[in-house]
């Protein structure tokens, strides 16, 4: 990855090759952090961040649930955020990390000091530019979506991401571009980084959030940009066979944004090309993010 200026950590701002912590970092060792990933869009006020306060809530939240003494309040955070795009010039996409550093062995994470990074890259398009035009292949894996029993299945904890990690792998290595991980019920949950919508008879379908499914902010954006759009959009259980049998299929994701899924285990969703649904809400959200829709101005935090 090629290096931005500088990592605002703790506090302060350092340059991207000292951003360094010690091997026996809590969180290197057992997973013990959060995370959070924004994207900044170009619009005509120059750049705006998109949802920031929602993206910066979930994160305080998730640091709520691991039970962090966060040094940052939210509104800290925000600011700092925008600071870290002001100081690194052309970027797009934004990770704020929070996690257990510390130079000790033991699972305890009581009284282990927390570290707060903000890093800015340029990730481009996440699943490339071609998917996200012409539509993923995904396949169902053999690694299911952790549930709420097991783990914080809710909050972007670090440790949960193996799961995903390995279910990605094995997509890849199948040929597909993307995971779709069920959850312990054995219904649709979401891929390893983006949650799923099926339209279905002219209907939209999305998993709900207790099926062990990430909450996504996109996911939320498309619910309510859908509803304005006059669709009806229902949170509910979704079967591997509804999937299959779907009209149209599409993923959420601030990284992957709205991805068309135009194949899942090698068969055609529809007729095997992104759908007109998908086509546009794409557009729609497109239109919302570089700020050219009033309506949902809001959404946006001009940097
Ligand atoms: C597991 C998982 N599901 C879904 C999403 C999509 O969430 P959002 O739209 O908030 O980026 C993400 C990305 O953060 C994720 O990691």
């Amino acid at each position: 990855m090629k290096p931005t200026e500088k990592i605002w950590m703790n506090g302060e701002f350092v340059a991207w090759k000292d951003a360094q912590v010690h091997v026996l970092a809590h969180a290197l060792n057992y997973g013990t952090g959060i995370f959070e990933g924004l994207r900044v869009y170009p619009n005509s006020d120059g750049k705006a961040i998109f949802r920031l306060k929602d993206h910066m809530k979930r994160f305080m939240e998730g640091a709520k649930v691991m039970a962090f003494d966060m040094p940052y309040s939210q509104e800290e955070l925000c600011e700092a955020v925008k600071e870290t795009v002001r100081v690194n010039g052309e970027v797009d996409y934004l990770k704020p990390c929070a996690f257990l550093g510390g130079e000790w062995v033991g699972l305890n994470p009581i009284g282990v000091p927390v570290t707060v990074t903000i890093t800015a890259i340029h990730m481009g398009s996440y699943l490339g530019k071609e998917i996200q035009e012409q539509g993923a292949k995904i396949a169902t894996s053999s690694w299911k979506r952790p549930w709420n029993m097991a783990a914080p299945a809710g909050a972007k904890v670090n440790g949960i991401y193996v799961t995903s990690c390995l279910a990605k792998m094995e997509a890849v290595k199948q040929g597909a571009n993307e995971a779709l991980m069920l959850n312990a019920q054995g219904n649709v949950a979401e891929c390893s980084g983006e949650n799923i919508f099926i339209l279905k008879r002219g209907k939209l379908y999305t998993p709900k959030t207790t099926d062990s499914i990430l909450e996504g902010i996109t996911r939320n954006s498309i619910m309510q940009l859908a509803r304005d759009m006059g669709y009806e959009m229902i949170e509910s259980e979704v079967s591997r066979l509804e999937a299959y049998t779907a009209d149209e299929v599409f993923m959420t994701g601030t990284a992957a944004e709205i991805t068309p899924v135009t194949m899942i285990d090698h068969r055609p969703i529809g007729d095997g090309v992104p759908g007109k649904v998908t086509r546009q809400l794409q557009q729609a959200f497109h239109d919302v993010v570089t700020g050219r829709d009033e309506r949902y101005a809001d959404w946006l935090d001009h940097v």
